[in-house]
């Protein structure tokens, strides 16, 4: 159902991949929220992904960017604007990549390379993207800027690796730079703790299965799904949101709250009831 939260709202999202990304979901509502947009990725994503499919249905246009990249982001934020005939109302950075998890390199022993880039990508991108923005000007008084994150940025998941220290570093920048962004220029700044979804870059978590039932049973709404994301990150980029900012959201199904559930326990006590008998 649309409510028109976003009627005249122009933005940019990043991170949309194929059909399973979350923000493919978040530019689909955006799209019936009567927002209009650009979408980008980097240019091997576009090539091997599916986003022409994404823009068609969206009417919106794809323009290609390294979010590492200040060239690259500086030219994206001149192109949007003169596209969309001026500044942006809201931001979503849906990006995360860690060559540590992908080539199964352990917490002990990582590649201190390859956790640059982890760093680089999922983390330090987010302040290049504010930072482009800002200079620019780009983003309207009372604008909106998400990132997506995850709870192991508190807490400690086995096997999220890497990536818990680039989470950590993610919210932190939406803290510091939320303050800068909000006092100049009334702009919020915020990220999304989102529940383990099922996507290329969640899936490449090993273990990722596992990960998802024990959510779903220790969670007493059970494990958000990409569309409810969307749902949420609609209204932080609406007008119904205007003075949350600095924050980091969890939307988990109550997860990040919990100790232990009965569903949990069950479980456990199951898989112990069969240890016994071998
Ligand atoms: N899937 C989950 O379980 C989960 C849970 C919590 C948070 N998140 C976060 O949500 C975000 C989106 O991930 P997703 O799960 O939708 O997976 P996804 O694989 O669909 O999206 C990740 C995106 O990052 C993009 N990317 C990688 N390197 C980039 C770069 N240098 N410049 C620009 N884009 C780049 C990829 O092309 C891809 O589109 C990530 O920040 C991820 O950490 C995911």
């Amino acid at each position: 159902m649309s409510y028109n939260l976003l009627k005249g709202k122009k933005g940019i999202i990043f991170g949309a991949l194929n059909d399973k990304s979350i923000a493919w979901k978040i530019a689909e509502r955006a799209h019936e929220e009567g927002a209009r947009f650009v979408l980008s990725n980097t240019p091997v994503a576009i090539r091997f992904g599916e986003l022409d499919k994404l823009a068609e249905a969206t009417g919106s246009t794809v323009i290609e960017a390294d979010a590492t990249s200040m060239k690259d982001l500086n030219i994206l934020f001149e192109k949007s604007m003169e596209l969309m005939g001026g500044k942006i109302d809201f931001i979503l950075h849906s990006i995360g990549m860690s060559m540590n998890v992908r080539k199964g390199k352990t917490y002990d022993d990582l590649d201190y390379e390859y956790l640059k880039k982890t760093i680089d990508i999922s983390a330090i991108s987010f302040h290049k993207v504010l930072q482009t923005a800002r200079k620019l000007d780009a983003i309207n008084e009372w604008g909106s800027v998400v990132a997506l994150s995850y709870v192991a940025a508190q807490r400690t998941l086995y096997r999220y690796n890497d990536m818990a220290d680039a989470k950590a570093m993610l919210e932190s920048i939406a803290r510091s730079f939320g303050y800068i962004y909000g006092r100049d220029k009334k702009i919020r700044v915020n990220t999304v703790s989102q529940s383990p979804t099922p996507t290329t870059a969640g899936s490449a978590v090993a273990g990722f299965d596992g990960l998802i039932d024990f959510t779903e049973r220790m969670s007493p709404l059970g494990n958000a799904t990409a569309e409810e994301c969307a749902d949420y990150c609609i209204t932080l980029f609406s007008d119904l949101t205007k003075k949350v900012t600095m924050q980091n959201l969890f939307h988990d199904g109550g997860f990040s709250s919990m100790g232990m559930s009965l569903r949990a326990m069950n479980m456990y006590n199951k898989s112990l009831e069969m240890t016994i008998e071998d």
